[in-house]
């Protein structure tokens, strides 16, 4: 019990030393580590709470899947740490079913929500019941997606997203040795959900690294699909990848040719795509493709160890939750949250106010440092 005490106790003095911005940290963030396949219990965060001006108001947070592992976290600690504020939280998961999303939302203002907190799945799609949220006078916080073609969203927390597809682009180019001038290397890319404004952002920040490579010879996309309405991968979906890249095998690779390079914007994309390269024959060790990925999924951290996936990027959810919760706070009680960008996230309406947490590449070389020692993980999570 004293171990896994003194373990929590440094997971959170990790986490406050964690960088998203330089910001100091709010008071009441002192969360054990989440676990890989559940939310964070918010059991603990009840009883004593210095801060707890949230009691009698109620927060609905919005997320759109648990079929993958980072929304499940982003919900548990999101309702961790706002419950250690007094508030009270409607947490609802849609399932990747936008209409069902909408219906959550009207369901939370019809309940008396405060505030809204939503990460969307069609971030195109909820104009109508955010326009409702607003004419009953609730403020919206978008959470990692932005919020598009609505003046009803007051903040937007999320990570840099150009600066994810920039992290994987270099990952890319200094693994292959691209500025030494080595090559050429086969390439293939997939891309987010169009619906989501990350996916495109992501995109265009790993274009920009990689393109002129490709101009200039040192990368060759055999298949030849490289713009985004060919590449992008409806509602960020495995089987859909896997489909994709099963064809771009049996089309384009069957004659002697091999993939050296297969770029991925999420780890569950990139599960497809090792998944159709095993079936074509591919070997781990053996002529097994460079893959990226994204979002530090437990499986995908075992995978890199194993050689089965390269790269991923790690969005550390806690910090997100944390940066997230603060704006809910500031908002509700009037003043200014803490944000770092007036520029970039112009969702065709309004420039958002965001606040951008900084995404870090992570690789079998800073996996234990990023992943073990910051606490997210435990050394146990990742065996077997
Ligand atoms: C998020 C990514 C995530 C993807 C799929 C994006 O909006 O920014 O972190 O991998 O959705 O869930």
């Amino acid at each position: 019990m004293k171990r896994l005490l003194a373990v929590f106790v440094s997971a959170a003095m990790m986490l406050s030393l964690a960088a998203c911005g330089s910001s100091a940290s709010p008071a009441a963030s002192s969360s054990a580590a989440p676990s890989a396949s559940a939310p964070a219990s918010s059991a603990a965060a009840t009883e004593s709470k210095p801060e707890a001006s949230g009691a009698g108001k109620k927060i609905g947070v919005a997320m759109p899947t648990q079929s993958s592992q980072r929304w499940i976290q982003d919900g548990g600690n999101m309702k961790e740490k706002l419950e250690e504020l007094g508030y009270e939280v409607d947490l609802q998961y849609a399932e990747d079913d936008v209409q069902m999303q909408v219906s959550q939302l009207e369901n939370m203002i019809t309940n008396g929500a405060s505030c809204l907190v939503v990460a969307s799945i069609d971030s195109s799609a909820l104009v109508n019941v955010l326009a409702q949220a607003k004419a009953a006078g609730i403020p919206v916080v978008a959470y990692d997606r932005l919020l598009m073609d609505t003046d009803a969203v007051d903040y937007y927390a999320t990570f840099d997203n150009k600066g994810v597809g920039t992290a994987i682009g270099q990952y890319i180019e200094e693994k292959m040795g691209l500025k030494e001038g080595k090559g050429p290397y086969n390439i293939e890319f997939f891309a987010g959900s169009p619906d989501d404004n990350n996916a495109h952002m992501l995109n265009a920040g790993m274009f920009e690294v990689l393109q002129p490579y490709l101009d200039s010879g040192k990368l060759v996309c055999v298949s030849g699909q490289t713009d985004f309405d060919t590449i992008c991968t409806l509602r960020w979906s495995q089987e859909t990848a896997q489909q994709r890249m099963e064809n771009l095998l049996s089309a384009n690779y069957s004659t002697g040719k091999d993939v050296d390079i297969v770029v991925s914007p999420f780890d569950g994309i990139s599960y497809g795509i090792a998944a159709a390269l095993e079936g074509a024959g591919y070997k781990v060790g053996e002529k097994w493709p460079l893959i990226t990925g994204q979002d530090a999924e437990l499986m995908a951290a075992k995978n890199i160890l194993s050689g089965k996936q390269s790269q991923t990027i790690f969005k550390d959810t806690r910090v997100l939750a944390e940066k997230c919760v603060t704006m809910v706070q500031a908002v509700l009680e009037g003043s200014q949250p803490e944000i770092n960008d007036t520029e970039t996230y112009n969702n065709n309406v309004k420039v958002v106010p965001s606040y951008l947490c900084t995404p870090v590449s992570v690789d079998k070389d800073n996996l234990t440092e990023m992943l073990v020692d910051t606490g997210y993980y435990t050394a146990d999570q990742l065996k077997g």
